[in-house]
């Protein structure tokens, strides 16, 4: 008789400890009930579609048909000193090549392969802001295009905010600097 209740004092010694020690008590069901809430975790189950009629954030189409299609967008990049500077960037890596540094065709190999003076009223003043970056993702006929490979059919260089930074460069940057490099 003395014994058992010796045995069963024991026994609530123990459990006593172990709920006081934190880490023996980490098996317990409940230690994981913050965790397995009735929430969606990330990759579980298929992803829930966009309710109809969403529109991106941005307003920046990735996806439009072709170059005349792109005609009237509406250029979504503020021109300002940090675009510039990565317009002109960008145009000097995939662009000068054959247009020239200055933009006025003045690459080695512009008249061989027939490309045209960017600076020129031809581009300058008749091409839309859209144009200009259609023509930068679909390209035109020898011009070739830096859009989304497969379904845009281009090289996939340059994203769609960066063929807007290059407009903004070609229509706020390079005519400028063509003039200084003139001089
Ligand atoms: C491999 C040479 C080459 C490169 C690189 C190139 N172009 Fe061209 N581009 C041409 C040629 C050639 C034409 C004229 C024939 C044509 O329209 O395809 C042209 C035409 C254009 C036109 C006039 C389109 C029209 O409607 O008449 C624009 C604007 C233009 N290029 C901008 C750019 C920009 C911006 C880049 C850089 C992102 C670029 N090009 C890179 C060769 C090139």
């Amino acid at each position: 008789m003395k014994c058992a209740t010796n045995h069963s004092m024991k026994r609530i010694a123990v459990l006593l400890t172990a709920l006081a020690v934190p880490s023996a008590v980490l098996a317990w069901p409940w230690s994981q009930d913050m965790m397995n809430q009735p929430s969606i975790k990330p990759q579980e189950g298929a992803m829930t579609p966009f309710p109809a009629r969403s529109v991106p954030v941005m307003g920046i189409p990735t996806k439009v048909a072709n170059r005349e299609a792109s005609r009237d967008l509406v250029n979504p990049i503020t021109v300002n000193a940090a675009s510039l500077k990565e317009g002109r960037t960008l145009y000097r890596i995939y662009c000068a090549a054959c247009h020239g540094l200055t933009g006025k065709a003045e690459s080695p190999v512009a008249s061989k392969i027939g490309a045209i003076d960017l600076t020129d009223d031809y581009v300058q003043q008749s091409m839309t802001e859209g144009w200009l970056w259609g023509t930068i993702t679909f390209g035109s006929y020898v011009m070739p295009a830096y859009g989304v490979a497969g379904e845009q059919g281009g090289s996939n260089d340059l994203t769609v905010e960066e063929r807007w930074h290059v407009v903004n460069y070609l229509k706020n940057g390079l005519v400028k600097e063509s003039q200084v490099a003139a001089k």
